[in-house]
């Protein structure tokens, strides 16, 4: 049996890396889906990668006048929203002393205030009883050199999820996040570093995770579905942590 038969899900930063291998799988579940991001040319891909009816609609999450017209037009096609995936994000390093303006409201106006938005703004497009799930990071509750702002805004989402909880408990909706640690996506690559950078990046991470290996999308896209299926209901304003270990040591 499919665990998502005919659920309506939206899957922001759905183009690429965990988001992608979601939708995909939300798509192979029976759900109709929508996928996000700001890049035409990699939604377009993406949506034929993950066939079954899929859309992707170009939206850029730090920008509030862009977020109600995915929700309106998602609910025009497929009916109010019964799963919702606030996963765009950007990693974006550098040592304090170095981290500039321009990065730290890159960060938080992406990671932190598009997430608060992105939930704010769908509310009347949301079934009750829906499912609402955040991207946070198992580095929200670590220590980690040049990324504070970055693990900041991920404390933030977590914490957002426990009060988002807590405000639409009467529409029986629940959120949660989802805390991956370091997995194998393009993420890395799109912050400036060399692909030699990038790669001793990953090398000091999977060293640092006592799986010993990055993870991969596909563990952590089956997180996304438990927790967008009934299979979770007991769970409200938690957080589920898919990494290695990594938090942990
Ligand atoms: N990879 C990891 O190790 C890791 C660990 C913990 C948490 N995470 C979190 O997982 C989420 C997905 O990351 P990923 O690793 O899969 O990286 P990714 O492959 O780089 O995907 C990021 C996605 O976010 C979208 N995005 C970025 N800025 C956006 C914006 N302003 N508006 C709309 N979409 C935007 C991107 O699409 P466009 O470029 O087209 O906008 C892309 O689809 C992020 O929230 C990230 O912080 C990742």
């Amino acid at each position: 049996m499919k665990k998502l038969e005919n659920k309506v899900t939206v899957v922001t930063g759905g183009n690429s890396g965990i988001g992608l291998a979601t939708a995909k799988l939300y798509a192979a579940q029976g759900a109709k889906v929508t996928i996000t991001g700001r890049n035409q040319t990699t939604l377009d891909a993406a949506v034929a990668e993950i066939g079954h009816g899929a859309i992707g609609l170009v939206s850029d999450v730090s920008d509030l006048k862009n977020i109600t017209g995915v929700y309106e037009k998602v609910t025009e096609i497929f009916g109010k929203i019964d799963v919702l995936v606030v996963n765009a994000g950007v990693f974006v390093a550098a040592p304090l002393a170095d981290y500039t303006e321009e990065m730290f409201d890159q960060t938080s106006d992406i990671n932190f205030k598009g997430a608060f938005f992105s939930v704010q703004k769908a509310l009347p497009f949301l079934n009750d009883g829906a499912s609402i799930i955040i991207t946070s990071s198992a580095v929200s509750g670590k220590a980690m050199a040049t990324a504070s702002a970055y693990a900041a805004t991920k404390a933030a989402v977590t914490s957002l999820a426990r009060g988002f909880s807590a405000e639409l408990a009467d529409r029986k909706i629940r959120v949660n996040v989802l805390s991956p640690g370091p997995i194998e996506t393009p993420i890395f690559g799109r912050n400036g570093m060399t692909a030699e950078e990038v790669d001793g990046m990953k090398a000091y991470m999977a060293d640092i995770t006592p799986a010993k290996r990055l993870g991969n999308v596909e563990e952590i896209a089956e997180g996304f579905l438990y927790l967008a299926s009934d299979d979770s209901k007991y769970m409200i304003g938690g957080d589920l942590v898919l990494d290695g270990g990594f938090s942990r040591f």
